[in-house]
């Protein structure tokens, strides 16, 4: 018998003004165990987040995704017995997909008997999954900048500073990242282009240097978030709400609907205000307070008899 065991994390894409190109990795996981019996056949449990929802059959993201990896790889696996717990709402802009997909392929790496390499895992991944800014974050922990070029993919990781955290408020809607995209234009003016460009320039320096009082100004956004309002009712009032009330900059999760806020570890205030905001219209909303994760993927692999 083999047994392997990952663990992802979370991930909010774009910080706003890093659309496609940001992510940063939250303290919230999708762990999946994978044993190899001898014999044929599949045996899926699921756990947590989305449990009613996900179907336990061959179409269950982590098993395709394992599926891939194992055509790659060339390993036939004989019976699977795979059991996933997941903490990350789903369909809520926290990188659920990008999490199933990671967790999938490198328990598959794993169990036919590969190193796992991370760079070769982010290009596989990206291929199933497509968010580079995601699965970035997830692979590697911290802020992620990524850059797909025609070359593949680069990516560099900034430890940020240690007193930054999390907030996300998830308000009670689903949405889909195809519908969340879809109402993207293919073409921005070039005055927006530039107001994302040097604002992106500043976040990043911002967390390098680091000089948070900047990073409000260095979130907006005028590339996605304007086109995105009319699918999350509140949504500029919500990140208003959290910076008002003490948070370092806030910004659309990912392609929502939740709304992130990066804030001083331990301070409550802005979830509070940006459940109030969008209690406010009707909409109630859960607050999950994060730590950054800054480990990435996590693994491990036993053979036992
Ligand atoms: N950067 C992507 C988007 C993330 O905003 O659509 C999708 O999770």
């Amino acid at each position: 018998v083999k047994r392997v065991r990952v663990k992802v994390p979370a991930s909010s894409a774009n910080l706003g003004s890093g659309f496609d190109c940001l992510g940063v990795a939250l303290g919230l996981y999708h762990t999946v165990t994978v044993e190899e019996h001898a014999g044929n056949g599949l045996e899926i449990r699921v756990s947590g987040e989305g449990e009613d929802a996900i179907p336990v059959d061959e179409s269950y993201a982590t098993h395709k995704a394992m599926l891939e990896a194992f055509r790659i790889t060339g390993y036939h696996p004989a019976r699977l017995v795979i059991e996933s717990i997941n903490q990350i709402p789903v369909s809520a802009g926290l990188g659920s997909c990008a999490a199933s997909v990671l967790a999938g392929m490198g328990a598959a790496i794993l169990l036919s008997g590969q190193e796992l390499d991370r760079n070769q895992l982010m290009q596989l991944a990206v291929g199933v999954e497509g968010h580079p800014d995601n699965v970035a974050a997830a692979l590697f922990g911290g802020v992620a900048v990524v850059c797909q070029s025609e070359s593949g993919l680069q990516h560099i990781c900034l430890q940020v500073p240690a007193e930054i955290a999390v907030t996300v408020a998830l308000p009670d809607f689903p949405m889909s990242t195809r519908e969340s995209r879809g109402a993207l234009p293919d073409v921005v003016p070039l005055v927006d282009a530039v107001h994302n460009l040097s604002r992106v320039t500043l976040l990043v320096a911002a967390l390098a240097t680091p000089r948070l009082e900047l990073l409000e100004m260095a979130m907006q956004d005028r590339l996605h978030q304007p086109h995105r309002a009319d699918l999350v009712p509140g949504l500029k009032e919500v990140c208003s709400a959290a910076v008002d009330s003490g948070a370092l900059g806030a910004a659309l999760s990912g392609s929502g609907p939740s709304v992130m806020a990066l804030v001083r570890q331990g301070d409550g205030a802005p979830g509070a205000a940006m459940q109030a905001e969008w209690a406010r219209r009707g909409i109630p909303a859960r607050v999950l307070d994060l730590p950054i994760d800054r480990a990435g993927l996590q693994f491990e692999s036993e053979h036992f008899s």
